[in-house]
Protein backbone atom coordinates (compact mmCIF):
# COMPACT_ATOMS: atom_id res chain seq x y z
CA UNK A 1 0.00 0.00 0.00
CA UNK A 2 2.95 2.18 1.03
CA UNK A 3 3.64 3.42 -2.66
CA UNK A 4 0.41 2.98 -4.17
CA UNK A 5 0.67 5.92 -5.70
CA UNK A 6 4.14 5.30 -8.03
CA UNK A 7 1.65 2.33 -9.63
CA UNK A 8 -1.26 5.01 -10.04
CA UNK A 9 1.20 7.27 -11.53
CA UNK A 10 2.09 5.19 -13.98
CA UNK A 11 -0.97 5.24 -15.63
CA UNK A 12 -1.47 8.31 -18.11
CA UNK A 13 -2.99 11.27 -17.63
CA UNK A 14 -3.48 11.26 -21.82
CA UNK A 15 -4.29 14.80 -22.26
CA UNK A 16 -1.10 15.84 -20.15
CA UNK A 17 1.23 13.23 -22.08
CA UNK A 18 0.47 14.44 -25.47
CA UNK A 19 0.80 17.82 -24.60
CA UNK A 20 4.40 16.79 -22.88
CA UNK A 21 5.31 14.46 -25.76
CA UNK A 22 8.38 15.61 -27.57
CA UNK A 23 7.58 15.95 -31.59
CA UNK A 24 10.82 15.59 -32.81
CA UNK A 25 13.99 13.64 -31.84
CA UNK A 26 16.04 17.16 -30.70
CA UNK A 27 13.10 18.07 -27.90
CA UNK A 28 13.75 13.69 -26.91
CA UNK A 29 16.23 13.32 -23.72
CA UNK A 30 18.25 10.86 -23.69
CA UNK A 31 18.82 7.00 -25.50
CA UNK A 32 21.39 8.79 -27.18
CA UNK A 33 22.75 5.94 -29.50
CA UNK A 34 18.52 4.70 -29.92
CA UNK A 35 18.12 8.45 -31.35
CA UNK A 36 21.15 8.43 -33.58
CA UNK A 37 20.65 5.18 -35.27
CA UNK A 38 16.74 6.10 -35.54
CA UNK A 39 17.85 9.60 -37.03
CA UNK A 40 20.30 7.97 -39.44
CA UNK A 41 17.69 5.14 -40.50
CA UNK A 42 15.86 8.06 -41.39
CA UNK A 43 17.45 10.26 -43.13
CA UNK A 44 19.00 7.82 -45.20
CA UNK A 45 15.24 6.50 -46.17
CA UNK A 46 14.35 10.13 -47.05
CA UNK A 47 17.75 10.65 -49.49
CA UNK A 48 16.71 7.40 -51.17
CA UNK A 49 12.71 8.66 -51.27
CA UNK A 50 11.47 4.70 -49.57
CA UNK A 51 9.46 4.03 -46.67
CA UNK A 52 11.14 3.49 -43.30
CA UNK A 53 12.56 0.22 -42.77
CA UNK A 54 10.17 -1.55 -39.94
CA UNK A 55 11.11 -0.50 -36.77
CA UNK A 56 10.51 -2.34 -33.46
CA UNK A 57 10.53 -0.54 -30.26
CA UNK A 58 10.76 -2.95 -26.62
CA UNK A 59 11.44 -1.77 -23.34
CA UNK A 60 9.48 -0.77 -19.71
CA UNK A 61 5.90 1.31 -19.58
CA UNK A 62 6.63 5.11 -20.05
CA UNK A 63 10.27 5.09 -21.39
CA UNK A 64 9.29 6.89 -24.93
CA UNK A 65 7.83 3.96 -27.40
CA UNK A 66 4.56 5.49 -28.30
CA UNK A 67 6.73 8.86 -28.55
CA UNK A 68 9.23 7.80 -30.70
CA UNK A 69 6.69 6.22 -33.31
CA UNK A 70 5.38 9.82 -33.20
CA UNK A 71 9.02 11.28 -33.77
CA UNK A 72 9.79 8.79 -36.81
CA UNK A 73 6.01 9.44 -38.30
CA UNK A 74 7.00 13.38 -38.37
CA UNK A 75 10.30 12.95 -39.61
CA UNK A 76 9.97 11.23 -42.51
CA UNK A 77 6.85 12.53 -42.78
CA UNK A 78 4.41 10.55 -43.31
CA UNK A 79 0.99 9.79 -41.73
CA UNK A 80 0.66 7.69 -38.74
CA UNK A 81 -1.96 4.70 -38.49
CA UNK A 82 -1.98 3.68 -34.66
CA UNK A 83 -3.67 0.48 -33.74
CA UNK A 84 -2.87 -2.16 -31.00
CA UNK A 85 -2.05 -5.78 -30.60
CA UNK A 86 -5.67 -6.80 -28.58
CA UNK A 87 -7.82 -4.85 -30.53
CA UNK A 88 -7.03 -6.41 -34.08
CA UNK A 89 -8.84 -9.69 -33.38
CA UNK A 90 -9.54 -11.25 -36.74
CA UNK A 91 -6.88 -11.25 -40.24
CA UNK A 92 -9.47 -9.59 -41.34
CA UNK A 93 -9.24 -6.75 -39.62
CA UNK A 94 -5.38 -6.12 -40.47
CA UNK A 95 -6.17 -6.40 -43.90
CA UNK A 96 -8.45 -4.06 -43.60
CA UNK A 97 -5.87 -1.50 -41.88
CA UNK A 98 -3.11 -2.71 -44.86
CA UNK A 99 -5.16 -2.17 -48.12
CA UNK A 100 -6.10 1.32 -46.61
CA UNK A 101 -2.50 2.58 -46.14
CA UNK A 102 -0.43 4.52 -48.37
CA UNK A 103 3.03 4.27 -49.59
CA UNK A 104 5.49 4.86 -46.74
CA UNK A 105 2.69 5.38 -44.56
CA UNK A 106 3.88 4.08 -40.78
CA UNK A 107 1.73 1.47 -39.14
CA UNK A 108 1.72 1.71 -35.08
CA UNK A 109 1.17 -1.74 -33.55
CA UNK A 110 1.59 -0.86 -29.54
CA UNK A 111 1.86 -4.23 -27.52
CA UNK A 112 2.66 -5.96 -30.61
CA UNK A 113 3.23 -8.68 -28.35
CA UNK A 114 -0.35 -9.28 -27.44
CA UNK A 115 -1.34 -10.10 -31.50
CA UNK A 116 -3.94 -13.19 -32.05
CA UNK A 117 -1.39 -16.20 -33.17
CA UNK A 118 -3.30 -16.16 -36.69
CA UNK A 119 -2.63 -12.37 -37.28
CA UNK A 120 0.50 -12.28 -36.34
CA UNK A 121 1.27 -14.64 -39.07
CA UNK A 122 -1.14 -12.70 -41.98
CA UNK A 123 1.50 -9.75 -40.99
CA UNK A 124 4.62 -11.57 -42.03
CA UNK A 125 3.67 -11.77 -45.79
CA UNK A 126 2.78 -8.02 -45.30
CA UNK A 127 5.63 -7.18 -43.75
CA UNK A 128 8.21 -8.76 -45.84
CA UNK A 129 6.31 -9.35 -49.62
CA UNK A 130 3.85 -6.36 -49.31
CA UNK A 131 1.45 -9.01 -50.05
CA UNK A 132 -1.45 -10.44 -48.27
CA UNK A 133 -4.32 -12.95 -49.24
CA UNK A 134 -7.64 -12.25 -48.83
CA UNK A 135 -10.91 -14.53 -49.20
CA UNK A 136 -13.81 -13.09 -51.20
CA UNK A 137 -16.72 -14.77 -51.13
CA UNK A 138 -18.18 -17.29 -49.02
CA UNK A 139 -19.46 -21.05 -49.28
CA UNK A 140 -18.66 -23.34 -52.66
CA UNK A 141 -17.37 -19.78 -54.22
CA UNK A 142 -14.81 -18.76 -51.83
CA UNK A 143 -11.39 -18.27 -52.83
CA UNK A 144 -8.59 -16.55 -52.02
CA UNK A 145 -6.82 -13.17 -54.03
CA UNK A 146 -3.74 -12.03 -53.29
CA UNK A 147 -3.33 -8.13 -53.24
CA UNK A 148 -0.03 -6.24 -53.60
CA UNK A 149 -0.25 -3.58 -50.67
CA UNK A 150 1.38 -0.29 -51.07
CA UNK A 151 5.41 -0.40 -49.14
CA UNK A 152 4.07 0.54 -45.74
CA UNK A 153 6.56 1.12 -42.71
CA UNK A 154 5.73 -1.12 -39.31
CA UNK A 155 6.22 0.34 -36.11
CA UNK A 156 5.95 -2.18 -33.49
CA UNK A 157 5.95 -1.46 -29.73
CA UNK A 158 6.00 -4.04 -26.87
CA UNK A 159 7.51 -3.79 -23.17
CA UNK A 160 7.64 -7.74 -23.38
CA UNK A 161 9.77 -8.61 -26.72
CA UNK A 162 10.79 -11.51 -24.95
CA UNK A 163 7.31 -12.91 -25.80
CA UNK A 164 7.79 -11.70 -29.83
CA UNK A 165 7.98 -15.19 -31.97
CA UNK A 166 11.10 -15.23 -33.89
CA UNK A 167 9.67 -14.76 -37.42
CA UNK A 168 7.88 -11.72 -36.47
CA UNK A 169 11.22 -10.55 -34.59
CA UNK A 170 13.19 -11.37 -37.77
CA UNK A 171 11.43 -9.00 -40.18
CA UNK A 172 11.99 -6.13 -38.25
CA UNK A 173 14.51 -4.29 -39.89
CA UNK A 174 15.40 -1.91 -37.10
CA UNK A 175 14.86 -3.26 -33.45
CA UNK A 176 15.64 -0.95 -30.45
CA UNK A 177 15.40 -1.32 -26.92
CA UNK A 178 14.97 1.81 -24.52
CA UNK A 179 16.54 1.94 -21.37
CA UNK A 180 15.78 3.42 -17.81
CA UNK A 181 16.88 7.22 -17.87
CA UNK A 182 19.41 8.95 -15.78
CA UNK A 183 18.56 11.05 -13.23
CA UNK A 184 20.57 13.91 -15.15
CA UNK A 185 18.61 13.19 -18.21
CA UNK A 186 15.20 12.76 -15.94
CA UNK A 187 16.10 16.23 -14.48
CA UNK A 188 16.07 17.37 -18.42
CA UNK A 189 12.69 16.07 -19.30
CA UNK A 190 11.34 17.60 -15.55
CA UNK A 191 12.50 21.12 -16.27
CA UNK A 192 11.16 21.07 -19.98
CA UNK A 193 8.02 19.84 -18.70
CA UNK A 194 7.88 22.50 -15.93
CA UNK A 195 8.68 25.10 -18.34
CA UNK A 196 5.66 23.75 -20.66
CA UNK A 197 3.45 23.76 -18.15
CA UNK A 198 4.36 27.03 -16.84
CA UNK A 199 5.42 25.39 -13.22
CA UNK A 200 8.28 27.53 -11.58
CA UNK A 201 11.25 25.47 -10.79
CA UNK A 202 14.57 25.46 -8.93
CA UNK A 203 17.34 22.79 -10.63
CA UNK A 204 17.36 20.94 -6.84
CA UNK A 205 13.39 20.46 -7.30
CA UNK A 206 13.99 18.94 -10.64
CA UNK A 207 16.46 16.76 -9.69
CA UNK A 208 14.88 15.46 -6.60
CA UNK A 209 12.07 15.10 -8.54
CA UNK A 210 14.03 13.16 -11.36
CA UNK A 211 15.69 11.03 -9.15
CA UNK A 212 12.79 9.32 -7.11
CA UNK A 213 11.03 8.42 -10.94
CA UNK A 214 12.11 5.09 -11.36
CA UNK A 215 14.47 6.14 -14.45
CA UNK A 216 10.82 6.74 -16.08
CA UNK A 217 9.76 10.06 -17.92
CA UNK A 218 6.32 9.37 -17.37
CA UNK A 219 6.47 8.85 -13.98
CA UNK A 220 9.27 11.87 -13.52
CA UNK A 221 6.32 14.05 -15.50
CA UNK A 222 2.97 12.78 -13.47
CA UNK A 223 5.09 13.52 -9.73
CA UNK A 224 5.57 16.58 -11.19
CA UNK A 225 2.37 17.52 -11.68
CA UNK A 226 1.37 16.65 -8.16
CA UNK A 227 4.50 18.45 -6.72
CA UNK A 228 3.05 20.92 -8.97
CA UNK A 229 0.06 20.76 -6.87
CA UNK A 230 1.71 20.64 -3.39
CA UNK A 231 3.48 23.79 -4.33
CA UNK A 232 0.09 25.21 -4.88
CA UNK A 233 -1.25 24.60 -2.09
CA UNK A 234 1.26 24.11 0.78
CA UNK A 235 4.04 26.34 -0.83
CA UNK A 236 4.20 29.57 -2.73
CA UNK A 237 3.91 27.73 -5.75
CA UNK A 238 7.83 27.54 -6.54
CA UNK A 239 9.46 24.10 -6.41
CA UNK A 240 12.25 24.15 -4.47
CA UNK A 241 14.42 21.12 -3.20
CA UNK A 242 12.67 20.45 0.48
CA UNK A 243 9.45 21.41 -1.26
CA UNK A 244 10.08 18.59 -3.40
CA UNK A 245 10.84 16.03 -0.77
CA UNK A 246 8.42 17.51 1.36
CA UNK A 247 5.57 16.79 -0.97
CA UNK A 248 7.26 13.28 -2.20
CA UNK A 249 7.41 11.82 0.76
CA UNK A 250 3.27 12.59 1.50
CA UNK A 251 3.14 11.00 -1.81
CA UNK A 252 4.60 8.39 0.10
CA UNK A 253 7.12 8.05 -2.75
CA UNK A 254 10.25 6.32 -1.83
CA UNK A 255 13.69 7.57 -1.36
CA UNK A 256 14.77 5.53 -4.41
CA UNK A 257 11.61 5.82 -6.35
CA UNK A 258 11.05 1.76 -6.06
CA UNK A 259 7.23 1.28 -6.40
CA UNK A 260 5.35 -1.29 -4.94
CA UNK A 261 6.26 -4.50 -7.04
CA UNK A 262 9.98 -3.34 -6.68
CA UNK A 263 9.87 -3.72 -2.75
CA UNK A 264 7.82 -6.84 -2.72
CA UNK A 265 10.68 -8.41 -5.24
CA UNK A 266 13.27 -7.49 -3.21
CA UNK A 267 11.20 -8.35 -0.06
CA UNK A 268 10.99 -12.03 -1.79
CA UNK A 269 15.05 -12.81 -2.49
CA UNK A 270 16.20 -10.83 0.37
CA UNK A 271 13.54 -12.35 3.17
CA UNK A 272 11.64 -15.58 1.55
CA UNK A 273 15.09 -16.89 -0.14
CA UNK A 274 17.26 -15.91 2.05
CA UNK A 275 19.21 -13.61 -0.70
CA UNK A 276 19.10 -16.25 -3.45
CA UNK A 277 20.18 -17.56 -5.98
CA UNK A 278 16.21 -17.94 -6.56
CA UNK A 279 14.86 -18.70 -10.35
CA UNK A 280 12.97 -16.07 -12.09
CA UNK A 281 9.18 -18.73 -11.72
CA UNK A 282 9.62 -19.10 -7.81
CA UNK A 283 10.29 -15.21 -7.34
CA UNK A 284 6.81 -14.73 -9.59
CA UNK A 285 5.31 -17.22 -7.35
CA UNK A 286 6.29 -15.50 -4.53
CA UNK A 287 5.51 -11.98 -5.40
CA UNK A 288 1.94 -12.52 -7.70
CA UNK A 289 3.45 -11.14 -10.86
CA UNK A 290 4.24 -13.19 -14.38
CA UNK A 291 7.27 -14.35 -15.15
CA UNK A 292 8.01 -12.33 -18.06
CA UNK A 293 6.83 -9.17 -16.35
CA UNK A 294 9.29 -9.50 -13.58
CA UNK A 295 12.37 -10.30 -16.24
CA UNK A 296 10.79 -7.36 -18.24
CA UNK A 297 9.83 -4.53 -16.47
CA UNK A 298 10.72 -5.16 -12.97
CA UNK A 299 14.00 -6.59 -13.30
CA UNK A 300 16.19 -4.00 -15.26
CA UNK A 301 15.56 -1.51 -12.76
CA UNK A 302 16.40 -3.32 -9.92
CA UNK A 303 19.71 -4.78 -11.48
CA UNK A 304 20.51 -1.12 -13.01
CA UNK A 305 20.28 0.27 -9.49
CA UNK A 306 22.32 -2.40 -8.18
CA UNK A 307 19.67 -4.29 -5.77
CA UNK A 308 19.77 -7.52 -7.84
CA UNK A 309 22.32 -9.45 -9.78
CA UNK A 310 21.81 -12.44 -12.21
CA UNK A 311 23.89 -15.39 -11.83
CA UNK A 312 23.88 -18.69 -13.98
CA UNK A 313 22.21 -20.00 -10.72
CA UNK A 314 19.63 -17.21 -10.42
CA UNK A 315 18.63 -14.20 -8.84
CA UNK A 316 21.07 -13.16 -5.97
CA UNK A 317 20.13 -9.57 -3.97
CA UNK A 318 23.10 -7.40 -3.32
CA UNK A 319 23.96 -6.01 -0.21
CA UNK A 320 22.29 -3.06 -1.30
CA UNK A 321 19.30 -5.18 -1.73
CA UNK A 322 19.92 -6.04 2.43
CA UNK A 323 20.60 -3.06 3.52
CA UNK A 324 17.37 -1.20 1.72
CA UNK A 325 15.11 -3.47 3.84
CA UNK A 326 17.31 -3.38 7.08
CA UNK A 327 18.20 -6.77 6.91
CA UNK A 328 21.84 -8.37 7.48
CA UNK A 329 23.10 -10.03 4.80
CA UNK A 330 25.19 -12.15 7.85
CA UNK A 331 21.63 -13.10 9.03
CA UNK A 332 20.09 -14.81 6.47
CA UNK A 333 20.01 -18.30 5.73
CA UNK A 334 23.69 -19.66 4.95
CA UNK A 335 24.02 -19.56 0.84
CA UNK A 336 22.41 -16.70 0.39
CA UNK A 337 24.20 -15.04 2.84
CA UNK A 338 27.48 -15.50 1.56
CA UNK A 339 26.24 -15.32 -2.03
CA UNK A 340 25.21 -11.86 -1.19
CA UNK A 341 28.44 -11.02 0.46
CA UNK A 342 30.38 -12.10 -2.58
CA UNK A 343 28.62 -9.84 -4.83
N1 LIG B 1 12.92 11.00 -24.04
C1 LIG B 1 11.88 11.70 -23.58
N2 LIG B 1 11.97 13.02 -23.44
C2 LIG B 1 10.94 13.74 -22.91
N3 LIG B 1 9.76 13.19 -22.54
C3 LIG B 1 9.62 11.88 -22.68
C4 LIG B 1 10.65 11.06 -23.22
N4 LIG B 1 10.22 9.79 -23.25
C5 LIG B 1 8.98 9.80 -22.75
N5 LIG B 1 8.61 11.04 -22.41
C6 LIG B 1 7.35 11.44 -21.78
O1 LIG B 1 6.82 10.31 -21.11
C7 LIG B 1 5.51 10.04 -21.55
C8 LIG B 1 5.39 8.54 -21.76
O2 LIG B 1 6.06 8.13 -22.91
P1 LIG B 1 5.45 7.09 -23.94
O3 LIG B 1 3.96 7.17 -23.93
O4 LIG B 1 6.13 7.29 -25.23
O5 LIG B 1 5.91 5.74 -23.26
P2 LIG B 1 5.74 4.24 -23.78
O6 LIG B 1 7.11 3.66 -23.80
O7 LIG B 1 4.97 4.23 -25.04
O8 LIG B 1 4.92 3.57 -22.59
P3 LIG B 1 3.88 2.31 -22.64
O9 LIG B 1 4.71 1.08 -22.71
O10 LIG B 1 3.16 2.40 -21.32
O11 LIG B 1 2.99 2.52 -23.81
C9 LIG B 1 5.33 10.84 -22.84
O12 LIG B 1 4.06 11.41 -22.93
C10 LIG B 1 6.34 11.95 -22.74
O13 LIG B 1 5.73 13.09 -22.20
MG1 LIG C 1 3.03 3.58 -25.41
Amino acid sequence: MADRPVETLNRPDVALEKALRPGLFAEFTGQPKVKERLEIAVAAARQRSEALDHVLLSGPPGLGKTTLANILAKAMDAPLRATSGPTIEKASDLAGLLTNLGAGDILFIDEIHRLQKTVEEYLYSAMEDFRIDIIIDQGPNARSVQLTIPRFTLVGATTRSGLLSAPLLTRFGIRERLDYYSAEQLTGIVTRSAQLLGVDIEPGGAHEIARRSRGTPRIANNLLRRVRDFAQVRGDGRITEPLADRALAMLEIDQNGLDEMDKRILEAVVVKFGGGPVGVNSMAVAVGEEPDTIEEVYEPYLIMEGYLNRTPQGRVATELAFKRLGVSSASGPASGASQARLL
